[in-house]
């Protein structure tokens, strides 16, 4: 059956959902507060760079199933289910910012005058959604006839659309099964039947999405810990993971050692799980995701060392060549980034820092920017891969050889074929693996 739906927030959750439920052929409107954005939108436009997203985004405001506007009024009566995707920022303490899900709340609510379903795709603290159907049902002229589920996103930067059209599983928090019906409905037809769907409570469901990226956090840092065992004694972390891979209770995904994780989602949310764990006293999880965080932090420093140690202890006016800024392939995301960390902390040490990225912009004091790699290793005194574009793989180092002053490159991601690099030259250091691979 084809509903009516409202997605609120059009970052890369909300513009992705929104897409995606035209789709899966529902009318769709989003919103959002920022003029500039929605115009894009309604033009067919992805305000960020994301593989398939604008060709959805053309082909359903062109049909008319999909549009955007920033005012609240033309979808409060309209829809028959309002997804909320704000964004769930870290605030100063750790804590998530929940200053954009509660502003939507109160501009939405007082125009709901009529039985609704509203449901919370964003990343939350544990007890946030019970909070925000207690302000709806204060808010909105409907009162109690307003109700509210939790269904949170899963999907990846670089994957979005993929990952939202072929859920691993979906998971509907609701109050004693209040909305679920319709939850049901809206999923309904395009999902196949073997994707798995959790029915729970709000709690749950909050904590699933938490735990998600908590345990993904977990598999990287614990690799990276593994990467930092095998440098002290010799072995082969790469060989290590494809080994530990196999055993189909650890999974080789996730297992990729080197600058660890960074982005808008990964080092927020573990952060917000810790922070409130601490408020609910559950000092054991808090200080096990310390752990993680900790690793995790680590390489990045460790990285900048490397690089500190290969110019014999002074990178001062020294010419770093960077290849990669995102915070990893596939997108022009720069939020958290691993190779930005690294890079700034040497431009601090007075390096003078060129980056090469095929698609993120950088507009950091003390570095420039090249636009091809070519330009950024020409004159470099040494060559830094940070963020594994698959374009990097494919370099050939004999060609970039002459280009600089000395042949040294630290793969900070363990993606380039050392045996290559060396053939031609090149020292190649890589975090965990031994020198002669
Ligand atoms: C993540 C979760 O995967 C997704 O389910 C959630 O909804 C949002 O957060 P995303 O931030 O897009 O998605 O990035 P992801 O692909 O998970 O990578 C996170 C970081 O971990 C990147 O910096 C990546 O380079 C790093 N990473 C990933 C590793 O260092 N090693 C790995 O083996 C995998």
């Amino acid at each position: 059956m084809t509903l009516r739906i409202s997605v609120i927030g059009t970052g890369y959750l909300g513009a992705t959902h929104a897409a995606c439920m035209a789709e899966f052929g529902h009318q769709v409107i989003g919103l959002d507060i920022d003029p500039d954005r929605v115009k894009k939108l309604n033009a067919g436009q992805s305000p960020m760079y994301e593989d398939n997203l604008e060709p959805l985004l053309e082909r359903h405001t062109a049909t008319g199933r999909l549009r955007f506007t920033t005012d609240y009024a033309e979808l409060a009566d309209w829809a028959d289910v309002h997804f909320l995707c704000l964004g769930t920022p870290q605030g100063p303490d750790g804590a998530a910012d929940l200053g954009q899900l509660e502003s939507a709340t109160r501009s939405l609510a007082p125009l709901l005058t009529r039985p609704t379903l509203v449901v919370g795709k964003s990343t939350v603290p544990v007890g946030t959604a019970v909070q925000l159907r207690a302000l709806f049902q204060q808010l909105a002229p409907a009162g109690e006839q307003v109700e509210l589920a939790w269904n949170p996103e899963f999907l990846r930067e670089a994957f979005a659309v993929e990952d939202t059209l072929r859920p691993d599983r979906i998971v509907f928090g609701t109050d004693d099964g209040a909305g679920l019906e319709l939850l049901r409905e809206v999923y309904a037809l395009p999902l196949s039947e073997a994707t798995p769907v959790v029915e729970c409570d709000y709690a749950t469901a909050e904590l699933i999405k938490t735990a998600a990226n908590a345990f993904l956090a977990t598999k990287i840092s614990f690799i990276n810990a593994m990467a930092q065992m095998c440098q002290a004694a010799g072995g082969d972390v790469t060989l290590l993971a494809d080994a530990i891979g196999h055993d189909r209770r650890i999974g080789r995904q996730f297992l990729n050692a080197g600058l660890g994780f960074g982005g808008g989602c990964l080092p927020k949310d573990i952060r917000a799980l810790a922070t409130r764990a601490d408020e609910l006293g559950v000092g054991v999880l808090s200080d096990f995701i310390a752990g993680v965080e900790a690793i995790n932090t680590g390489q990045r420093l460790e990285m900048a060392e490397m690089a500190v140690d290969q110019l014999a202890g002074d990178v001062t006016g020294k010419r770093i060549a960077v290849l990669g800024a995102s915070f990893k392939p596939g997108t022009d995301d720069t939020r958290n980034s691993p190779a930005l960390t690294v890079a700034t902390a040497l431009a601090e040490r007075g390096a003078e820092i060129v980056v090469y990225d095929p698609q993120a912009r950088v507009d950091w004091p003390g570095m420039s920017q090249a636009s091809s790699v070519i330009e950024a290793l020409t004159g470099a005194d040494l060559v830094l891969h940070l963020t594994e574009w698959p374009e990097f793989r494919q370099l050939d180092p004999e060609q970039l050889a002459p280009l600089v002053t000395n042949r040294i490159v630290i793969d900070g991601r363990l993606k380039l074929h050392a045996p290559t690099w060396r053939r031609s030259g090149w020292k190649v250091v890589q975090m965990g693996r031994a020198a002669t691979l």
